[in-house]
């Protein structure tokens, strides 16, 4: 009688232990600021030299953030700024994000308030050219600031060039065609051309190091599958190469098992085993978020978008154009090349003779223009678009700008 009691004691104990560790865990994979960086040296060391050579020598700059979502910009400021907070003790340090305003001219009243001035934006830029302390601005999310005139942000990216300027701007931008379209015009003034820090998408390796550094701190590495964490890091360097969204699939994973059991256990009296979560809650997840189309690859989805393999063979196309002079490619390059990328990114590759069908419905589609040779290796392939219509054609410009930011693969 006793054994018996002391049994179901030990079960319940064990299951609430388990139950412990995943509430633990999903905890650990929240998309906060983390406790830990992985990777991104090169990205905190230029963060740090901007404060170091700038805001602590009191001189005036901006440094121009830009990178997909996901990529930590914010989670690596932050972090930087939590180190040198004794350094920039005596500096004005002001975070916004840009998110929460109502309006991009809304940045004015509410800065004005956060350093207590007076007088709008004139009053603004009186008192960051009057003497004080240096002050330290960080915009993040500045893309909200992005409004039809674009007066806005180029107003704030000249307050540090202001004669007697005593303002530092890091401006903070998630969507690379802002970056695209306000960088060039503001480095193109020479008196304020800010410095640019680009955040690259990560790679596979670095987002499963990311997934499982929240498990380790959790002490919850068994409790989701280490092929589950790879799958994920897999399917989602293929797509943006973004922190959140891995952490969010393998968290969501969590809470699909956890669901389950609860419905199990409300079926029936069976012992709720606490399961662990692997691949097929992780594959569940990810067909949820991206749809069947990364589930199968090879999908044929007619509709709005491209399958992943003719947005590849696109990107490829105009990365060979911009590298090179001529506009026309020969299918056997750009297959190569092509071949490379999807190595690169996990990728099943189609070979050359598949990859001219490829681009045979980019050429139906008008996207391209193929002139036929004797051999279909010598194909020539050319764009029928404008480049900068590209982005359009495909609607996924977060595949198109981490690809052409990374350059030709290796
Ligand atoms: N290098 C990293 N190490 C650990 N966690 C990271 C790292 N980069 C991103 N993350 C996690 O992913 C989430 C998204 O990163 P975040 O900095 O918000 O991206 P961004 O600002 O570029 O959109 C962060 O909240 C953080 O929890
Ligand atoms: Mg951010």
């Amino acid at each position: 009688m006793l054994d018996l009691a002391s049994l179901l004691l030990a079960a319940l104990l064990t299951l609430l232990l388990l139950l412990q560790t995943r509430g633990f865990m999903k905890r650990a994979l929240h998309t906060a600021v983390p406790e830990r960086l992985l990777s991104r040296e090169a990205e905190r060391a230029s963060v740090c030299s901007f404060l170091e050579e700038k805001v602590l020598q009191r001189l005036p700059g901006s440094l121009y953030i830009s990178g997909a979502p996901g990529t930590g910009k914010t989670a690596c400021l932050n972090r930087v700024l939590q180190e040198m907070k004794a350094e920039l003790s005596s500096v004005q340090t002001v975070l916004v994000n840009c998110m929460s305003l109502r309006s991009s001219h809304a940045i004015f009243p509410l800065l004005a308030d956060k350093l207590r001035v007076s007088g709008g934006q004139k009053g603004l830029q009186r008192s960051l050219t009057a003497p004080g302390p240096m002050v330290l601005l960080v915009l993040d999310e500045m893309d909200q600031l992005d409004s039809k005139a674009q007066d806005v942000l180029y107003t704030v990216f000249e307050w540090p060039y202001l004669p007697q300027s005593r303002l530092c701007l890091i401006g903070i931008a998630n969507a690379l065609d802002l970056t695209d379209r306000i960088l060039p015009r503001l480095q193109a003034r020479p008196h304020c051309c800010p410095l640019l820090l680009h955040f690259p998408p990560y790679s596979r390796q670095e987002l499963a190091a990311i997934v499982q550094d929240r498990l380790a701190q959790a002490s919850a590495e068994g409790v989701l599958d280490a092929s589950a964490v790879q799958f994920c890091a897999r399917k989602v360097s293929a797509v943006s190469g973004d922190a959140r969204k891995a952490l969010d699939i393998c968290r969501r994973a969590v809470e699909l098992v956890e669901s389950d059991e609860r419905k199990k256990a409300g079926d029936s009296q069976s012992e709720s085993n606490a399961s662990r979560v692997s691949l097929p809650q992780v594959a569940r997840v990810l067909s949820e978020v991206y749809g069947d189309r990364m589930a199968s690859q090879s999908g044929s989805s007619e509709g709005e978008s491209f399958p992943l393999q003719q947005k590849l063979l696109i990107c490829c196309l105009l990365l060979l154009i911009r590298n090179g002079k001529s506009k026309e490619i020969v299918l056997g390059k750009l297959h190569e090349v092509y071949s490379r990328l999807c190595a690169q990114r996990q990728v099943s590759a189609a070979g050359q003779g598949e990859c001219l069908s490829l681009c045979s419905l980019l050429e139906s589609r008008g996207i391209v223009a193929l002139k036929k040779a004797r051999e279909a290796r010598l194909t020539k392939v050319f764009l029928k678009i404008e480049e900068k219509d590209v982005e359009n054609a495909l609607k996924d410009r977060t595949l198109l700008g981490s690809i052409l930011a990374a350059g030709l693969p290796s």
